[in-house]
């Protein structure tokens, strides 16, 4: 329970006759980043909120945040949580301005705030322009000035519910080098909400799938990933008009269980990942142009895609 942050059993959340939320429980450890991932309307911004505090549950058995029962002990939890959620910055006032008056809205001094709220400024690489009014900033600065204002009471846990949102790839990828920045400080709990996939794969420790208000994996992204494709497949790509004696192969190799041709290409599966390498060494020997031999690794996207397509 001591290394626990964050512990949700049977929670369920209904607007009307909308599920958003139904039966969902899971719990997250001290220091991980967890991402909370799936399609728009999933659920994922109901959780957070949930989680804050801000609206209540249809249905509960407990939520317990950092050991301590989030109906009974609201303020407490909130002196020690950030929370990103819209962009609702004051537009014109200034960076620093922003984050000062969040720091005192936490309760810290005017010297700790500017302190904080400097080291933030820096670490977000907007120090020269801390003076300036937030509505001169790009989205993508608004985004990293929001996150700074979730920081900026050295909070223990932090969620950021979609922070990527709206930005172009390339402002994407720089706020995502900043959230790994921040959230490599393992004395922080990061609870991320996305749907893009390829972003949280490299970043989050835990991740668990969402869809419809129901958790449909969890786990470590390769965990998750070995969950959903047990099964082995290597594609052989060959020269243009070049086929591949498939009742040959078959006949020769116990360890084929099924072929797929098309084109040029060849999919091939194995029973086991072990024979991958007898596999080459059997096509290495043919008298046939093979341009390329690749093991097919399904990413947690893959995963996805298969979990929530599955009806
Ligand atoms: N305040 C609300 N009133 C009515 N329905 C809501 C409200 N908030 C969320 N919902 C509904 O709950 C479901 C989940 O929404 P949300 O948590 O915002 O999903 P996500 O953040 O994953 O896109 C959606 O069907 C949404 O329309
Ligand atoms: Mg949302």
């Amino acid at each position: 329970m001591k290394n626990i942050a964050i512990e949700a059993c049977h929670i369920s959340k209904s607007f009307g006759n909308i599920a958003a939320l139904d039966d969902i429980s899971f719990s997250i450890q001290k220091g991980d980043v967890f991402g909370l991932l799936g399609p728009n309307g999933a659920g994922k911004t109901t959780a957070v909120r949930l989680l804050n505090g801000l609206i209540k549950p249809t249905e509960i058995e407990t939520i317990s945040i950092l050991g301590l029962d989030l109906q009974k002990n609201i303020q407490d939890i909130r002196q020690r949580v950030g929370v990103l959620t819209d962009t609702n910055l004051y537009e014109r006032l200034s960076a620093i301005d922003n984050l000062l008056i969040f720091g005192m809205l936490y309760g810290l001094s005017h010297k700790e705030s500017s302190q904080r709220a400097e080291h933030l400024l820096e670490q977000f690489e907007l120090s020269d322009r801390a003076s300036s009014k937030v509505e001169t900033f790009s989205k993508g600065m608004k985004q990293k000035l929001s996150i700074a204002r979730a920081l900026i009471s050295d909070p223990e846990i932090v969620y950021l519910d979609e922070p990527t949102a709206g930005l172009d790839p390339e402002a994407s990828h720089e706020l995502l080098q900043y959230i790994i920045k921040v959230s490599s400080d393992s004395s922080k709990t990061f609870f991320i909400t996305s749907h893009r996939l390829e972003e949280m794969e490299s970043i989050c420790d835990t991740v668990a799938i969402l869809d419809r208000g129901r958790i449909k994996a969890f786990g470590s992204p390769h965990d998750l990933v070995n969950q959903v494709f047990k099964d082995h497949w290597v594609t052989v790509t060959l020269g243009n008009g070049t086929r591949l004696n498939i009742s040959l192969l078959k006949l020769e190799l116990s360890f084929v269980q099924d072929i797929e041709q098309s084109n040029n290409e060849v999919k091939i599966k194995v029973d086991d990942r072990a024979s991958i390498p007898k596999l080459i060494r059997y096509l290495g020997k043919l008298d046939t142009d093979i341009y390329s031999i690749a093991e097919d690794v399904p990413n947690l996207q893959d995963a996805y895609l298969a979990i929530v397509k599955e009806k």
